[in-house]
């Protein structure tokens, strides 16, 4: 059974002021919540107060949106994986989607950061998904198959299993119009046949593959009962603590059935 993930995507909004009295709300609607994963993925100037506000709720991780894949060097403006360890990151978002559209993100380079995260210890949460001009030229199965065959290329088993795949099709992010959940389920069994191909039936089977783009508390029971749908990557809905928590409660075992 795979543990349902769902995670805080603020993009470029927070101040550490905002941040901060967002986990103090979250703390007080969840606790360290243990039922599903949950993971804070603020922009970097707020990792630091996310979690010093955590404090000892040890079960809720944070996450950063984007890093370099080199270890150090000349390159300015840009963050390793070491220094995002340094400061207790967990998870790293890769291959979102603002990335590969607004700063020219490749395949190759989102191969390249996904295995230095993996080097560094940090778990990559894997972005794909398909335009709305490809989906009505009946590109989605292509499209899919081959970002993830470029952005997880050369990783062995225990490196996809500890890779999270989120779905999300790009004409869904920001837009209030969400996947049905019958289409995001289709598109997730999808995914899970190609990371078959890719490694093996056991592998891919342990592969939580989240879905993003307009998840709300009021759609995320129906999309989180799909049965390859293992969890979310919110924006929109995440920059408030009431509503994020709702999104983690209906991800919880018990709300499931
Ligand atoms: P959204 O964004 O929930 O605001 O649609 C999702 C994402 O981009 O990760």
């Amino acid at each position: 059974m795979r543990k349902k993930i769902i995670a805080a995507n603020w993009k470029m909004n927070m101040t550490q002021g905002e941040a901060a009295a967002f986990v103090e709300t979250l703390l007080l609607e969840l606790g360290d919540e243990s039922d599903v994963d949950v993971v804070i993925i603020p922009p970097f100037t707020a990792i630091p107060k996310v979690t010093e506000a955590l404090g000892a709720a040890q079960n809720i991780k944070v996450g950063a949106q984007n890093m370099h894949w080199e270890r150090s060097g000349a390159f300015t403006g840009e963050i390793s994986a070491a220094m995002l360890r340094d400061l207790y990151v967990r998870y790293i978002v890769l291959g979102h989607s603002e990335r590969r559209q607004y700063f020219g993100e490749t395949d190759e380079i989102v191969n390249r950061k996904v295995r230095a995260a993996h080097e560094a210890l940090l778990r990559p949460i894997v972005c794909i998904g398909e335009t709305l001009d490809q989906r009505e030229h009946g590109n989605v199965e292509k499209i899919l198959a081959h970002q993830l065959r470029g952005s997880l290329a050369d990783l062995n088993g225990k490196e996809l299993t500890e890779t999270v795949v989120a779905y999300e099709p790009v004409w869904a992010i920001g837009t209030g119009r969400n996947a049905t959940p019958q289409q995001a389920q289709e598109a997730h069994a999808f995914i899970r046949h190609t990371l078959t191909q890719i490694s093996d039936s056991a592998t891919a089977e342990k592969v939580r593959i989240q879905y993003g783009g307009s998840v709300k508390p009021e759609n995320a029971a129906e999309l989180m009962s799909q049965p390859d749908i293992d969890g979310a990557l919110v924006g929109g809905a995440s920059l408030d603590a009431r509503s994020f928590a709702q999104i983690v409660k209906a991800a919880r075992p018990d709300d499931r059935d």
